[in-house]
């Protein structure tokens, strides 16, 4: 899937590290997250965006996958983070990332973390209801700023993805819906607002897209509203964020449609738009999570049972699952794997990979053909980096696993392994 991966001596290798080898030293299940793909992704936006467009900014949705070395990885590449929570805010910073680049988002952010993030200098808020603005508005007094405000808008289009993570419809907790009255009431809260910078609209319309029809529909429904703000208010819209959900590679056969696709007709569209409503150009901001750190990640597990139903299936059980990586069962997400250890083999038994929590939903992989796979073989399961560490739990007291980074042959410990002791350390 990338050419980070590689094989040798019938070993898999990622960045030119032994994963059987990671697994020796480190122990399963593991987190390994390759550097130079990650570099090379925020090379291909910089090529495709950053340096092929004049007043543009991207930010890295760190909630797909967010530790300090990663913060200081992106922060480095002059990359701004987008940051879901008081949490995230606090580890951006405590990473060295500077608040101006933060692009703060959620439905139902908190009194306090509003504060926080007033106080810390967070570069953007992205406000998502008209309680908000009333917060921030009073923050801005109390603390003397003009606070940067973007309205997230519910677009109402449908996008080709699992509902769990398609965000753009109009039945959504995400956003701001665009009929008249409700775009007059957000509109008069901002614009008489002394504490508040605002600056146009963003949207996010769904995770996982292989196909650029939602992002250029919805971008549609946002140059609308930028018409129409225009002649109602006099508003100049002076920013639009068009969000995430550029889609990467789980399976060998998913597409990859990578990201000029998304970017260039959506470009084009926001040229056109604004010059024909006689607004200066505006500064274009995305936010890929999964795109930049998906297929940077791959997790290591050592088999363990291997249970045979006769005429119907054999279960191969693996040393984690839902807790390292809840998707599958969270939303059906497939997944691609092959055995390190006899990584030239092609596959020829038939097995379904579980978890094992006690969930019967917790299948990592259904049906996947391995190399007569063994008790004791290392399986490394790909494109993990995304929503897996990030949404990791402690279910059945399992400690989460720790994180590797590799680049070019080497590897050092990025998150320690969670140890027992953790897992009662806030018990009283
Ligand atoms: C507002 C917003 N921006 C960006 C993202 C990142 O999405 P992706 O990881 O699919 O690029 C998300 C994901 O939930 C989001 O909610």
């Amino acid at each position: 899937m990338t050419n980070a991966v590689s094989i040798k001596s019938g070993r898999l290798f990622f960045d030119g590290v032994d994963t059987t080898e990671l697994a020796a030293l480190y122990g399963t299940p593991l987190y390994v997250v390759s550097e130079s793909i990650i570099k090379d992704r925020i090379a291909r936006i910089k090529n495709e965006f950053l340096n092929k467009y004049p007043g543009t900014f991207a930010v890295y949705a760190s909630k797909a996958f967010q530790t300090l070395e990663m913060c200081r990885l992106v922060a480095s590449e002059g990359m701004g983070l987008d940051v879901v929570s008081a949490g995230e805010i606090f580890a951006a910073l405590k990473a060295g990332a500077d608040p101006s680049t933060l692009v703060f988002h959620g439905n139902a952010k908190t009194p306090d973390e509003l504060r926080y993030a007033v106080q810390q200098g967070v570069g953007r808020i992205i406000a998502d209801n008209l309680n908000e603005i009333a917060q921030l508005e009073s923050l801005g007094a109390e603390f003397g700023k003009k606070i940067p405000v973007l309205y997230r808008i519910t677009p109402g289009v449908d996008s080709h993805t699992h509902r769990f993570i398609s965000t753009g419809s109009l039945d959504s907790k995400f956003g701001i819906p665009l009929n008249p009255e409700v775009r007059a009431a957000y509109m008069h809260a901002v614009l008489r607002s002394p504490h508040i910078d605002f600056r146009g609209f963003h949207f996010h319309v769904g995770s996982q897209l292989h196909d650029n029809f939602s992002h250029l529909a919805a971008l549609d429904i946002l140059l609308d509203l930028v018409r129409q703000v225009k002649a109602e208010f006099g508003f100049a819209t002076r920013e639009i964020n068009l969000g995430g959900g550029f889609g990467i590679q789980y399976l060998p056969t998913d597409p990859d449609p990578g990201l000029s696709y998304f970017i260039e007709p959506m470009m084009k569209k926001i040229e056109e738009g604004f010059t024909s409503a006689g607004i200066p150009q505006p500064t274009v901001i995305i936010e890929p999570g999964r795109w930049i750190i998906g297929e940077a990640g791959l997790t290591l597990y050592t088999i363990g049972a291997k249970k045979e139903i006769p005429g119907i299936r054999t279960y191969l059980g693996v040393d984690g699952g839902m807790t390292d990586n809840i998707r599958p069962a969270l939303y059906e997400a497939r997944y691609h794997a092959l055995i390190a250890n006899k990584a030239e083999r092609q596959g020829d038994t038939q097995v379904t990979v579980a978890g094992k929590c006690c969930e019967s939903g917790d299948i990592l992989i259904r049906d996947i053909s391995l190399p007569d796979p063994q008790p004791g073989d290392i399986l490394a399961v790909f494109s993990t980096g995304a929503y897996n560490h990030a949404m990791a739990s402690n279910y059945n007291r399992i400690p989460r696993p720790a994180v590797v980074m590799v680049k070019n042959g080497s590897h050092h410990l990025s998150v320690r392994r969670e140890t027992w002791e953790d897992l009662i350390a806030r018990e009283l």
